[in-house]
């Protein structure tokens, strides 16, 4: 992210068409919007979203007979949860420099430890795993240390949108296996209500992720175009799940994990991958990666804005526009409530790059909040 500019000089949203956001600009807009998510965001998981991992659930009501496929799932989410240490510490490191990022990623940190310790709980109280294992086999975790899957900011950012609706699922998913709604042989007739209370619980804050990455994402999108679709496409051809390359007995748990219908090959596709298309605007990963071609085939000159053109055909930049100004509301909303729209308010201004379009169908999404 370029410097930031003084709020007295953002653009007001009145500028002339013909005038193009500068790159210090686009960014202080992203900024400013990451900013009232973020405060948005806290207030919200203070109010809804304030468990505990100790105190929250009836531990000793844990059901301590479950089949060792289950508890070998639940110390594979056990194991991924651990590094939430090496997750916020990275993922701080590269966004620093934005108030709204940068405490946002503290914030969530303080979420994924949560998904820590009540899966850890999970494990033990299970009474499948002695606590002398578990110290062994955390101490084994730690020894390794997880690093950013890759350089920049908004691959990354890309990547975690991805990888908190995949985990969201795996979580949704164990908490059907724990309701008794599975239907494999060998996990049919189980059931506790203990358990699907945790895995709801750890759900709901994942879908809260996934919801503030993804409105990131939309951002990113519809002020720089090319640089995200080249991110997403980049995301997608090489996703895995975060640490699976540091977990000891990774093969084992993603096989047992594949077995009991919580997560594989196929649900990344479908209820990942789709998902997150969807509520980007995108059609396909085909089309997707036709639109990039597209744009690369353009041959650019100084001045020309073909390649430009070329970009908003390849997704529904009217979706995406009209979720980025579906943001910029609920923020404003909140900025009213606590009176900072009457001394800085933040204020949505349209990418004079966007061609004009007719409404979207899809303005009023009852996903959005
Ligand atoms: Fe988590
Ligand atoms: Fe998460």
């Amino acid at each position: 992210m370029s410097a930031i500019i003084p709020p007295s000089a953002l653009p007001t949203g009145r500028r002339q068409p013909a005038g193009l956001l500068s790159n210090q600009e686009k960014d202080t807009l992203i900024e400013r919007a990451f900013l009232g998510l973020y405060r948005w965001y806290t207030s919200r998981s203070q109010e809804t979203r304030n468990w505990n991992a100790d105190k929250s659930f009836e531990w000793r009501q844990l059901r301590t007979d479950m089949p060792k496929e289950v508890t070998t799932i639940l110390q594979g989410f056990f194991a991924v949860e651990q590094y939430a240490p090496d997750y916020t510490s990275e993922l701080l490191r590269l966004v620093r420099a934005s108030h709204g990022r940068s405490h946002f990623q503290l914030r969530w940190g303080s979420e994924e430890e949560k998904h820590a310790d009540a899966w850890e709980n999970a494990v033990l109280f299970s009474r499948q795993r002695s606590p002398q294992w578990i110290a062994e086999y955390k101490e084994r975790l730690k020894s390794q240390q997880w690093t950013l899957p890759f350089p920049d900011a908004i691959h990354n950012l890309v990547y975690t949108v991805f990888q908190e609706r995949a985990t969201q699922l795996n979580y949704l998913n164990m908490m059907n296996i724990a309701q008794g709604k599975s239907t494999k042989p060998h996990l049919v007739g189980f059931q506790d209500p203990v358990l699907a209370k945790v895995a709801q619980t750890i759900a709901v804050d994942e879908a809260a992720h996934y919801n503030f990455f993804l409105e990131g994402v939309r951002l990113y999108l519809y002020y720089y175009p090319q640089k995200t679709l080249e991110a997403i496409k980049n995301v997608i051809s090489q996703f895995s799940m975060p640490a699976s390359h540091l977990v000891p007995d990774w093969e084992q748990f993603y096989e047992t994990v594949y077995r009991a219908g919580v997560y594989g090959p196929r649900d990344f596709s479908r209820d990942v991958m789709q998902v997150v298309f969807r509520n980007l605007g995108i059609e396909g990963r085909k089309q997707l990666e036709d639109g990039i071609k597209a744009t690369r085939e353009v041959p650019t000159f100084e001045g020309d804005s073909t390649q430009q053109t070329a970009i908003w055909s390849s997704f529904d930049y009217g979706l995406v526009e009209g979720d980025v100004k579906r943001l910029h509301v609920k923020i404003e909303k909140y900025e009213q409530e606590i009176g900072f729209s009457e001394l800085d308010p933040t204020e949505f201004v349209e990418n004079p790059e966007v061609p004009s379009h007719a409404p979207s169908e899809s303005e009023g999404d009852p996903e959005h909040e």
